[in-house]
């Protein structure tokens, strides 16, 4: 397996390039299943997720291609509309392919994704949807069996704002009968970016990205052309809170600031410095930051997926900080090996206390998910010394090449293996 070893204490400076967003690329990638024929999307990463996504579509006989940030499928013949659980175990993103292939196929198998490493993670939320749309659905040996020969449109009102959820019943409504209205729908930018694609490909949308979506079935779809993902506004959070712990000066390119109002804010707070100028976002680190306290909430909230990345910034902060997470009820893995750095973090329930130290030391630590691995990154690279994180195979799922970004920046980082 491999590693990163970081030797931490420089401030970073440079410039880095934003890359498509996972988030938005895996759902886009699944509305290819909505229309038969080739599909071509733009800036698409190089992420595990998005090789996951291309062989699942391939398990079920379509064809993919990947150049170049470019991903190329043909869904002409589609011969087996299910996601095994070999595939859905690996990655969660694979449920949505059921509000699609219900859609198109009238039918659809669908391993249940187990528990994850941060949480639950149910998604009774996509299930009820689909059965308002008059789907029957059975659960039989650890999958979902979704059958339907036309999906209705209705009134859904989900009771909790789902990403993924309101993507798949979102999907599910584009070929359905009549209007479907969904009520507290997630308004994150990547659900609009999928309402884009979708209305690209002949979809009858309004109010994608607002809590009210409105969703008017059409008889067919055409292939996506050229879409092109939005970028990725976690993996820009990531970079500015990697400036702000190395007191690093970082232009940011390909970036949406638009999408990051509660953490720009947060960050400002902190003592971070922006300037929108013509190469790019210019983030400029203190010297110390300042102690600042968070709620994890859906968009526009400050987003559960900065909180990791938040607090490894805040362990170094002059003053004590709260994070409170509300999304997730296991998003505090990285504490503990944060803490192995040095970092002074005491937790209750879902309630963290991050009382900052002058300076974190570098430590052999390991990533237990995603998020958690982008935190340690941003410690590592504030740290004193050197850092050895492990089971970096998380980090490679969601950011792209983020060691030879580093690189460029300055950053001593080294890919080997253990
Ligand atoms: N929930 C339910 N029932 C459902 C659906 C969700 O109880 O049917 C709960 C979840 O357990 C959670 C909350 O609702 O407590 C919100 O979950 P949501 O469904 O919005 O999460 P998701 O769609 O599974 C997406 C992202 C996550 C991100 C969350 C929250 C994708 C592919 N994944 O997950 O991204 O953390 O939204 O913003 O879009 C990551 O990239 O690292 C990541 C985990």
């Amino acid at each position: 397996m491999e590693q990163l070893i970081i030797r931490g204490g420089k401030p970073l400076k440079g410039e880095v390039t934003i890359s498509g967003s996972k988030n938005a690329a895996l759902p886009i990638i699944t509305a290819s299943l909505l229309a038969p024929g080739v599909h071509q999307i733009t800036n698409v990463p190089e992420l595990r997720d998005v090789a996951t996504m291309g062989r699942l579509i391939g398990h079920m006989g379509g064809l993919t291609g990947y150049r170049e940030g470019i991903m190329t499928l043909d869904t002409g013949r589609l011969r087996t509309p299910e996601a095994p659980y070999e595939m859905v175990k690996t990655m969660r993103a694979s449920v949505l392919v059921l509000g699609p292939l219900v859609a198109r196929f009238g039918k659809a198998r669908v391993s249940l994704p187990g528990g994850c490493a941060i949480g639950g993670r149910p998604i009774d939320q996509h299930i009820k949807g689909l059965e308002k749309m008059g789907a029957k659905i059975t659960l039989e040996s650890g999958y979902v069996i979704a059958r339907a020969r036309q999906l209705k449109g209705t009134k859904i009102y989900f009771d909790m704002a789902t990403v993924t959820g309101t993507e798949n019943i979102m999907m599910a409504a584009t070929l359905a009968k009549g209007t479907t209205i969904l009520e507290n729908s997630a308004r994150e930018p990547e659900v609009k970016d999928l309402a884009d694609c979708l209305i690209s490909m002949g979809a009858k949308i309004k109010g994608a990205g607002e809590s009210v979506v409105e969703i008017t079935g059409v008889d067919s779809l055409i292939p996506i052309a050229n879409y092109s993902v939005i970028p990725d506004r976690i993996e820009t959070g990531t970079f500015m809170a990697i400036a702000g712990a190395t007191g690093g000066d970082i232009v940011i390119k390909n970036c949406r600031i638009n999408h990051l109002d509660a953490v720009v804010m947060k960050l400002k707070d902190a003592g971070l410095r922006f300037d929108e100028t013509k190469k790019g976002l210019r983030v400029i680190g203190p010297k110390r930051p300042q102690a600042g306290s968070i709620t994890t909430l859906p968009y526009p909230g400050f987003p559960t997926d900065m909180q990791a990345q938040f607090m490894a910034l805040m362990t170094i902060a002059g003053g004590t900080s709260i994070i409170h997470e509300s999304i997730f009820e296991n998003r505090f893995m990285h504490v503990a090996e944060l803490r192995r750095m040095g970092a002074d973090i005491s937790i209750d329930g879902g309630t963290a206390a991050v009382k900052g130290v002058e300076r974190l030391t570098g430590a052999p630590v390991m990533a237990t998910d995603l998020r958690a691995s982008a935190s340690l990154i941003v410690a590592a690279l504030c740290a004193k010394g050197e850092s050895t994180i492990q089971r970096i195979y998380h980090l490679d799922r969601g950011y792209e090449r983020i060691d030879d970004k580093l690189r460029k920046l300055g950053a001593d980082v080294k890919r080997v293996m253990e």
